[in-house]
């Protein structure tokens, strides 16, 4: 095999060149991060599950008409994406408090917000990724106006869509995160969509199915993705 080149290694992922110069391969870690990259830890599986789950929910969401950088998964652990330029801003979408937002705001965790609340963070670790307002994404230049509208207008359809297809698995889709970036001109979903990046919990315990179990050391990680990805019925790997 030839030797790869990586373009990028974050927490949990490696983006490496692929054959075509319109597109990168996307390569899901089993390195799990928490606060900043203050905690990290090897999750065995976890890489082929979020991959697996990843591609799932990113076809679903193409069937649905949602433009993602998606274009197949190559192996176990492995995707072929869209080479997308990358817009640096997290939008988080919140059907309940939990997290940085009940911190923030004081709300007590599980309240549910109606309707649905929307922020954005601006990616940069060396300023722990601040939550910025639509006027700082335009004077700063990270993205147009259009493009501001568009992310808004596709994560809260992706909200409609996720939190009725997890609904299906008796799970309540808490919040998320998503990225978008450009491609010829035009707004595709990009990154991933894994239990890594959004909490689900179990709709009758409320109990936590998502990356919370390990913030907050209360184990069962790779398990509870597994369950989530069994009643939702992703095909995962043999392990
Ligand atoms: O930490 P916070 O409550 O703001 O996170 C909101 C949602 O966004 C959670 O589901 C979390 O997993 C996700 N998130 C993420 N990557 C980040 C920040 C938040 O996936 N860098």
């Amino acid at each position: 095999m030839n030797e790869r080149i990586a373009l990028y290694e974050g927490k949990a992922k490696i983006v490496y060149a692929s054959e075509s110069p319109d597109a990168l391969i996307l390569h899901f870690k089993d390195d799990t991060s928490a606060f900043d990259g203050e905690k990290v830890e090897q999750l065995a599986h976890k890489g082929e599950i979020n991959n697996a789950f990843n591609a799932f929910i990113m076809e679903y969401l193409q069937g649905e008409g949602v433009p993602t950088h998606f274009i197949r998964r190559l192996n176990a652990r492995e995707s072929l994406v869209r080479r997308l330029e990358m817009i640096p801003v997290e939008c988080v979408v919140r059907n309940r408090a939990a997290g940085s937002l009940s911190k923030r705001l004081g709300i007590e965790e599980g309240r549910v917000l109606e309707p649905p609340t929307l922020e954005f963070f601006l990616k940069n670790d060396a300023l722990h990724d601040p939550l910025i307002n639509t006027s700082h994404i335009r004077t700063f230049g990270w993205a147009t106006a259009e493009e501001v509208e568009a992310m808004r207008r596709w994560t809260m359809r992706v909200n409609v869509l996720l939190s009725a297809l997890f609904a299906k698995a008796n799970l309540i889709l808490v919040d998320f995160k998503l990225e978008f970036g450009r491609f010829d001109g035009e707004l595709y979903l990009g990154d991933e969509f894994s239990p890594d990046g959004c909490r689900l919990w179990d709709a009758r315990s409320l109990e936590k199915m998502d990356k919370d179990r390990f913030r907050r050391g209360l184990g069962g990680v790779v398990e509870a993705y597994v369950e989530v990805a069994r009643r939702l019925g992703v095909p995962l790997p043999a392990t």
